[in-house]
């Protein structure tokens, strides 16, 4: 079983009862996030790309739990250089940790630099915990690669980007969820934080159900088990 705690924007916790994985773990200087920061204790963390609104709280709560994050090679430098520890990857690859698989996808979309450091590129992760693939496509616009992620990995929960302006907006993420095809359940993610993203998600969760799929549309601090 998997327990998925939305904290909001594109910050979850993913929890197999024996470790917690954050995932973007934005909540300092996120108007939705209602959990406090102490709460969330990862023993890893995933971050899918350099942006301040996906980077977040990542050195405090990874300093304060001693938390591995797992990140592409050029922002783990950056992390290093803070003192984190981390597990750095790149594009394509996959590694077996104690909570499961995690493999690193491609999305499209920049990532900056911070400190002068390039952060490399955007990222998503194909994530097994718990008996469930998790895609979690990070910050990303529609890219067709996606069939490859349906055929090869077959994730069966998504978590996608809708908001647009940023990343992909309803219709293209209803397309994504097309595309891969594997996955009935839908989590919409970065979307209602800022007005620049602000969407209907109503109009989201019924195309997708027109497509046959479940979006779950989660809560502020909402908790579910899949
Ligand atoms: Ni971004
Ligand atoms: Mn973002």
């Amino acid at each position: 079983m998997l327990k998925i705690t939305y904290i909001a924007h594109s910050a979850f916790i993913l929890d197999d009862g024996k470790y917690k994985v954050a995932l973007d773990p934005f909540i300092t200087g996120n108007p939705n996030a209602t959990i406090k920061l102490e709460d969330v204790k990862p023993d890893f963390i995933f971050v899918s790309h350099g942006h301040g609104d996906h980077i977040g709280d990542t050195i405090e709560l990874a300093k304060a739990n001693d938390s591995t994050v797992i990140t592409i090679a050029d922002l783990a430098y950056y992390l290093n250089k803070k003192g984190i520890k981390t597990h750095d990857m790149n594009i394509g690859g996959e590694y077996e940790f104690p909570f499961g698989t995690l493999k690193m996808t491609m999305a499209q979309h920049s990532a900056g630099s911070l400190e002068g450091e390039s952060m490399g590129n955007s990222t998503g992760a194909i994530i097994s915990m718990g008996g469930r693939k998790v895609y979690f496509a990070g910050d990303t616009g529609l890219f067709v690669d996606m069939k490859f992620i349906g055929e090869i990995s077959k994730p069966d929960v998504l978590m996608l980007p809708i908001g647009g302006n940023y990343t992909m907006g309803i219709d293209d993420a209803v397309k994504a969820v097309e595309l891969i095809n594997t996955a009935d359940i839908v989590i919409p993610m970065h979307f209602n934080t800022f007005p620049v993203i602000k969407t209907d998600v109503e109009k989201f969760k019924n195309k997708i159900a027109d497509i046959g799929k479940k979006a779950i549309v989660l809560g502020y601090g909402e908790t579910i088990s899949l």
